[in-house]
């Protein structure tokens, strides 16, 4: 490195004419110093650092630190000047606000080191600014208060939504103001919608902005969103029926031999309604010897969170397994099944195991039972109505929801209705054959097909 009068260096043709606003640039250089010499060849050749070596003339310096590069003929001189620029990689939107506030905050702190308003840097008169100020961050940087302010607007929007990382700096602003003032139910589809790139920053704030209620959510755009994980959690198994567009997709088999082949970090909840070992009328019998073990063996396997309606007679076994982290009941009025275990039939509990996806606005419902007509040719269908109203409490439409025991498909039709999507298992192939009838004719009624 040696150091070389400005006036000896020979500014040719350069490829990057514009050399753009030079502001920031002297008041850094100015500050810091030139922290990268320019480069020049034995001639006395410019090679690379225009906007340097011009932001060090604008500040009179008469001399500047400078990189001698040997002989250089035409092609490779251009060839180092290209680099320089190509090379150079551009900052993202967020990397940029990002070292806008961290050279904002340390010349802030030096600032403050010196401890009393210099004059100097205010050379048109006037009160100076007051260390560490806006002011006198943007005299000593040449970068604008609102840039900085924006940037540290930017940040914030980032570091508090991490969604948000890609957008451009004025979405990603304008998005997160309008995220802090909804309510999480409403906020949580918007930002599992920008986190899977189905809206852009600029959308959600849009929604975010018309107060969207998480039901307002367009059903196509929930589908939409359910649709790819469900793909992802097939993890290339052949379902045994699948209507992409709608977000479902059933398989046919043993759960316990089906589950470990799926991808279950997409599923955001697990709702199901297990066989209770009670002797229903299921082509597999329905009376294990080994149901402990057997329970078990698929509890390890599916994910949290986990929404289980055990089954009254088997709640001990429940919580020797593993005590739930929260229950909940569903509050039947009009009991419909004898007292088989001295109580329980006005009331079913549901157990919580992790944290549910959604807040509960309440943990018991009321709501009387009804006949499944449709699914009358299943023993024990979960009466619709409700199964539909406890997922809508506990998952948010788009969500991906699992249940590995579908019986009737009861979980598949309440997901459908809600706009998530669903992947059920069910190992009987009688009941997966009229899932599929119940499911189809969802699909018609929906599209008005015959
Ligand atoms: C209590 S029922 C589920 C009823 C369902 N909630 C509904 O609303 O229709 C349990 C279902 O699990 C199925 N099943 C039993 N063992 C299974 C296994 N190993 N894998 C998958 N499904 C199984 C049974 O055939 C039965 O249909």
């Amino acid at each position: 490195m040696a150091r070389r009068r400005i006036d000896s260096i020979i500014v040719g043709e350069r490829q990057r004419e514009d050399l753009g606003d030079l502001d920031g640039l002297m008041a850094s250089i100015r500050d810091w110093g030139l922290l990268q010499p320019v480069v020049v060849d034995a001639d006395g050749d410019l090679v690379a650092g225009g906007r340097r070596l011009e932001a060090c003339r604008r500040l009179g310096w008469t001399s500047v630190d400078v990189r001698h590069l040997g002989e250089l003929s035409d092609p490779e001189r251009r060839m180092l000047e290209l680099e320089e620029n190509i090379r150079r990689k551009d900052f993202t939107p967020i990397e940029h606000s990002r070292a806008v506030v961290g050279l904002a905050s340390l010349v802030r702190s030096l600032a403050r080191l010196e401890n009393r308003a210099d004059p100097a840097r205010n050379p048109r008169g006037g009160r100076p600014p007051k260390p560490g100020s806006y002011r006198d961050v943007q005299q000593r940087t040449g970068i604008p208060e609102a840039t900085i302010r924006l940037a540290e607007r930017h940040v914030a929007a980032v570091d508090h939504y991490g969604a948000l990382q890609e957008a451009p700096q004025d979405a990603a602003v304008a998005a997160a103001k309008a995220l802090d003032r909804l309510g999480e139910p409403d906020r949580a589809p918007l930002l599992m919608a920008l986190e899977r790139g189905m809206l852009t920053a600029n959308q959600v704030a849009a929604a975010a902005e018309r107060r969207w209620r998480v039901t307002d959510l367009p059903r196509h755009l929930a589908k939409q969103i359910g649709t790819a994980p469900l793909l992802e959690a097939l993890n290339g198994v052949e379902p045994y029926y699948v209507d992409a567009a709608a977000g479902v997709a059933l398989l046919c088999g043993d759960a316990l031999e089906l589950l470990p082949k799926l991808n279950l970090e997409a599923i955001d909840l697990v709702l199901t309604d297990p066989p209770y070992n009670v002797r229903r009328a299921y082509p597999n019998g329905d009376q294990r010897a080994d149901y402990a073990t057997w329970t078990r063996a698929w509890f390890e396997l599916v994910p949290r969170p986990m929404v289980v309606s055990p089954g009254t007679t088997n709640l001990a076994l429940w919580w020797a397994m593993q005590p739930p982290d929260h229950v909940c009941a569903w509050l039947k009025p009009n009991p419909c099944s004898g007292s088989a275990v001295r109580g329980w039939n006005v009331w079913e509990p549901l157990l919580v195991y992790g944290t549910l996806p959604k807040k509960l606005a309440q943990d018991a419902w009321s709501m009387p039972v009804g006949p499944q007509i449709d699914a009358a040719w299943h023993p024990c269908p979960k009466y619709l109505p409700f199964w539909r109203m406890l997922l809508g409490e506990t998952t948010n439409p788009g969500m991906l929801v699992l249940d590995p025991f579908a019986g009737s498909g009861t979980t598949l039709l309440a997901a459908r209705d809600l706009g998530m999507a669903c992947i059920g298992i069910e190992a009987d192939a009688d009941y997966c054959a009229l899932i599929v009838d119940r499911l189809e004719q969802a699909r018609r009624q929906e599209t008005g097909a015959a």
